[in-house]
């Protein structure tokens, strides 16, 4: 890291990659949680899909944050802490530090540290100004996260872009909108990016099934992974990428499918795979307008604007606790 920032290190422990992967494979269907994709290479990966014509979601909301930031500063007055689950590269957020002064503390919270702290020193020289306090943890541990954030006393915005909030199951997804509450406190706000599910399918099943390979790459990155951190012997050849639109489940699935009959060593565990078996990887739920609407206003969210683009492939909803 070229400059000594502030950190707060909530990392879940190593083994717990280990209990979730043995797990995870001796499940059937076989499934590894998504967040395992965000290792170094895995967030290169993902900046990467972000940059792809197939991939709409991020020039989409991008465009949608340039036209709604100026209206920001009017609704949410007064110094703000904003918080960001799954910063990345925070690339979206520079949208938000360049146009709302009011911003005086930047939190970016992901679970990948390397690439946290790097951008976190990057963004600290590039506003010398706002006090910059990166927070490697899993953005479900809420308890830990609302006990790191005590001190600050500014009001609170959580920004969810990219509709990472689509990765979560219904039944997490209502855990982490509960914790979200909690850490806003009343009276603060939550920013969130959805992907929207009213758009030809088609669209939807090329986002995932790129045509230079980098979906399938980020996916496969996954057993790479496993080899290199848990000490396993996947051959990644005999495995394929495979994403498609889940009608029923309005989502998006996206697999890794054995190409052979194979028996994969991790650690200390050996794992059978049948020809054509899949392992679960990534849910990717799309939504609509009321639904979404419905879902966080059961929790007493109020929603204070939801912000599309004309297309109606991407919205941004403004939630107030
Ligand atoms: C981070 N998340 C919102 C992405 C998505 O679209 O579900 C992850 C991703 N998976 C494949 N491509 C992108």
């Amino acid at each position: 890291m070229s400059q000594n920032i502030p950190f707060i290190d909530l990392h879940p422990k190593a083994s717990k990659f280990t209990i979730d992967v043995h797990e995870g494979l001796k499940n059937l269907p076989k499934k590894i949680p998504a967040k395992y994709f965000y290792d170094k290479r895995g967030s290169e990966l993902f900046d990467e899909i972000c940059t792809l014509p197939e991939y709409y979601q991020t020039r989409t909301e991008t465009k949608i944050l340039r036209d709604l930031v100026p209206s920001l500063k009017d609704i949410i007055p007064g110094d703000i802490t904003l918080i960001e689950y799954g910063s990345g590269s925070s690339v979206k957020t520079q949208i938000l530090l360049d146009h709302w002064d009011n911003i005086k503390t930047y939190i970016p919270l992901d679970i990948s540290k390397e690439h946290l702290l790097e951008t976190a020193a990057e963004l600290k020289s590039r506003y010398p100004q706002k006090r910059v306090l990166p927070i490697c943890a899993d953005y479900n541990d809420g308890t830990k996260i609302k006990e790191a954030l005590a001190g600050e006393t500014s009001k609170r915005v959580i920004f969810f872009p990219g509709s990472t909030i689509g990765n979560l199951v219904p039944d997490r997804r209502k855990a982490l909108l509960k914790s979200t509450q909690e850490i806003l406190g009343q009276g603060g706000y939550f920013l969130v990016g959805i992907d929207l599910a009213s758009k030809d399918t088609q669209i939807i099943n090329r986002a995932y099934n790129d045509d230079q390979g980098v979906t399938a790459e980020f996916n496969l990155n996954l057993l790479s992974r496993i080899n290199r951190e848990l000490d396993a012997n996947f051959n990644v050849r005999k495995f394929s990428h495979k994403a498609f639109f889940n009608k029923a489940e309005q989502r998006i699935e996206m697999h890794l499918i054995s190409q052979a009959e194979q028996s994969v060593r991790v650690g200390e565990e050996r794992i059978n795979f049948e020809v054509g078996e899949s392992i679960h990887t990534e849910n990717s739920y799309k939504f609509t307008v009321p639904d979404f609407t419905a879902e966080v206003e059961k929790l007493s969210y109020s929603v204070e604007h939801v912000w599309q683009d004309p297309k109606k492939y991407f919205a941004i909803f403004l939630l107030k606790n």
